[in-house]
């Protein structure tokens, strides 16, 4: 385009080149957000607009929280950085304590990122190594899904499974393969919770062990629930059988809980809610409320312990970053841990989903509405595709509710929901007429 184009409060939006967005489009009419509180944003244009996404699934405590504002501002007038690496600060410890008390059991140890993607690269990284300060190194294969999202970094895209994520960037990390993912609406289309059918999809590992033979796979990775492409809720005993598989086979197992963390199933962990403990854990998003960018690694003791070998003065896993355990990320943590305590945030979603379930499975019927699937205080509303122009059907009816005022997002022609965890019933019912009222305008 020629002319730059402007928004309406005259902010210049041509040097910004925003990330997974359609800048073209988004440029001609652009969405701007200026204030935040509860659970609603504020427009540029002064509108109120109901946050149906937690952000991106991130703001589990909702907007603006004072415990968490407050946190980061003391914090950022008394130590604004502190070195991670050989030096540390007292939040540091005290954030990774009040943490492995949340964890499922076992996962008592705590690596800290500055997103999800660098957590996911954390674990694929620690996983090889353990192997090998255990003396085996051959086991460098990583096991991903289809349809798996673990950010956009290498490892991240090499075990992740969207093809749009991949195919632009050569060739990635070399020795990783996938087992397929469980979307199988023939069987399960519209149920509720966990469907019934697909545990067996689990049983591709063997055949990827027995191709690849166990001796060099040192893990598998997979979202507990897959968000980024379109809510996919495991089949009942699927994980079950990857840990069975895992065990068996002395490969670790891997959570990616970055969008799962945090209370969205109704427990602190999908982990917990599916009874399923993996051997490394990845989060970020609600760790600080979406309020300081922040993720973590969270490791079994046996897995640090493998580490904690050979002369002590020197380190034994080279691998940090510059902003890990940053003190106003720590503080922002601590405020939103205090926050989901005082509000019981961590189990509201078990609460709130029988509600949301019903309110979410009256879409049934509604035009173009092909599946509906639904967790704690996740939901996937999947719609036919136009023909030829896959993902524009969902994008037309998450641009109608923005501008009636609600905030969903879209992932190919899924329409997802992840409200805040503070939500109420008339948020909800907000949230689903206004869906509703773009699915029949759209038809
Ligand atoms: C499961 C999962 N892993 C990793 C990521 C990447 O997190 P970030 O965007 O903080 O790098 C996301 C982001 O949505 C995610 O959903």
């Amino acid at each position: 385009m020629s002319s730059k184009p402007q928004a309406n409060s005259d902010a210049k939006l041509d040097a910004y080149w925003m990330p997974f967005t359609a800048n073209r489009q988004f440029k001609q009419a652009p969405r701007l957000i200026t204030g935040a509180d509860g659970m609603y944003f504020t427009d540029d244009k002064g509108r109120q607009v109901l946050d149906g996404i937690a952000g991106l699934w991130c703001v589990n405590a909702g907007h603006n929280r004072p415990r968490i504002v407050e946190a980061i501002q003391k914090q950022a007038a008394e130590l604004d950085f502190a070195p991670p690496f050989q030096m540390a600060h007292p939040k540091a410890f005290e954030l990774a304590e009040r943490l492995v008390e949340l964890t499922p059991a076992g996962l008592n140890k705590a690596f800290f990122t500055n997103s999800g993607s660098e957590a996911v690269e954390t674990a694929l990284k620690m996983a090889i190594a353990y192997h090998r300060v255990r003396g085996e190194g051959a086991r460098t294969r990583l096991i991903g899904r289809e349809r798996g999202y673990h950010g956009v970094n290498f490892g991240g895209i090499s075990v992740g499974g969207m093809v749009g994520n991949r195919k632009m960037f050569g060739t990635m990390l070399s020795g990783v393969d996938h087992i397929r993912h469980t979307h199988d609406p023939a069987r399960n289309a519209f149920s509720q919770g966990q469907p019934a059918y697909g545990a067996e999809f689990a049983n591709d590992l063997e055949n990827l062990i027995a191709l690849h033979d166990a001796s060099t796979i040192a893990a598998v990775i997979v979202e507990p629930i897959a968000g980024s492409t379109g809510v996919l809720i495991p089949p009942q005993g699927y994980l079950q059988r990857l840990r069975e598989i895992c065990d068996k086979h002395a490969i670790l197992l891997i959570f990616d809980e970055v969008i799962t963390g945090f209370g969205r199933t109704g427990n602190p962990f999908a982990a917990q809610t599916f009874g399923v403990t993996p051997d490394l854990m990845t989060v970020a998003k609600g760790l600080t409320n979406g309020c300081v960018p922040m993720g973590a690694v969270f490791a079994k003791q046996f897995i640090h312990d493998a580490f904690m070998q050979g002369p002590e003065h020197l380190i034994e896993f080279f691998h940090g970053y510059t902003y890990s355990a940053h003190p106003l990320a720590c503080a922002a943590a601590l405020g939103t841990l205090d926050t989901y305590a005082e509000d019981g945030l961590l189990t509201r979603a078990s609460e709130m989903q029988g509600y949301f379930a019903e309110a979410l499975h009256s879409l049934k019927g509604e035009p173009n509405v092909i599946d509906i699937r639904n967790m704690g205080l996740v939901g996937g509303c999947e719609l036919a595709p136009l023909p030829g122009e896959p993902g524009k059907r969902a994008f037309s009816i998450f641009l109608d509710c923005w501008e009636k005022g609600v905030l969903v997002r879209t992932t190919g022609d899924t329409i997802a929901l992840s409200p805040p965890l503070i939500i109420e019933k008339q948020h909800i019912d907000h949230i689903i007429d206004t869906v509703r009222g773009a699915l029949k305008r759209a038809a």
